[in-house]
């Protein structure tokens, strides 16, 4: 129990460009989707799934993505092209936490959405758990239809994260957190 806490206490994001290889095995994926799974969701519906994009799926991706952009944002320079196409190569894995939240007769769209928060929580959770280190990035392609269905994601479905997963090169200073005092208040008559 110290040691969860200890953990919970001290858990920090890596940058993306931080984490290097080897990637996480299949055993430690399945633990970590296990975990990530393993979150409250009104109604039972698991309104989230994943999608792995690891080794050459990655570059396929980048490949994409550099298009889109071009095209859609009128990218050109080969520098900026290069930042689009290793969008999903600085860590040797990357999971797309997918939204599924839908119009529901009682659990509302809001509270399936918050159940998809939790899960990239608990996924950055997981792999810190495993020794990794994780970060939770959305960026231009979460919100880019274009790039969505590149990822495969039905119109209805939006992304929550992308959490990028490897071995943290550098173990990063913390940041500053908040304020209790300004967050924190008792109810009161
Ligand atoms: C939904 C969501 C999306 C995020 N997207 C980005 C992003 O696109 N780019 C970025 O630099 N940080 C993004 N962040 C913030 C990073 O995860 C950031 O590293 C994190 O706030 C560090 O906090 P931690 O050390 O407490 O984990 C996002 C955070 C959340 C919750």
């Amino acid at each position: 129990m110290t040691d969860w806490l200890a953990a919970l206490q001290t858990r920090r994001s890596v940058s993306a460009r931080l984490l290097t290889g080897p990637a996480p095995d299949k055993a430690q994926i399945d633990t970590m989707l296990t975990i990530a799974s393993r979150v409250p969701d009104h109604g039972k519906l698991a309104p989230w799934r994943f999608i792995l994009i690891a080794g050459e799926a990655r570059v396929t991706l980048g490949q994409q993505f550099a298009a889109i952009a071009s095209r859609t944002q009128g990218i050109t320079e080969p520098d900026r092209l290069a930042v689009e196409q290793e969008r999903f190569t600085r860590a040797p894995l990357v999971i797309a936490v997918v939204s599924k939240a839908a119009d529901h007769p009682k659990i509302p769209v809001w509270e399936q959405q918050l159940s998809a928060g939790a899960v990239c929580m608990n996924l950055l959770s997981a792999a810190a758990a495993l020794g990794f280190g994780a970060c939770w990035l959305t960026e231009w392609m979460a919100y880019d239809e274009a790039a969505r269905a590149a990822i495969g994601l039905e119109s209805s479905e939006r992304i929550a994260g992308f959490i990028h997963i490897g071995q943290a090169s550098e173990t990063p200073a913390d940041r500053p957190r908040p304020d209790l005092d300004q967050i924190a208040s008792h109810w009161q008559a």
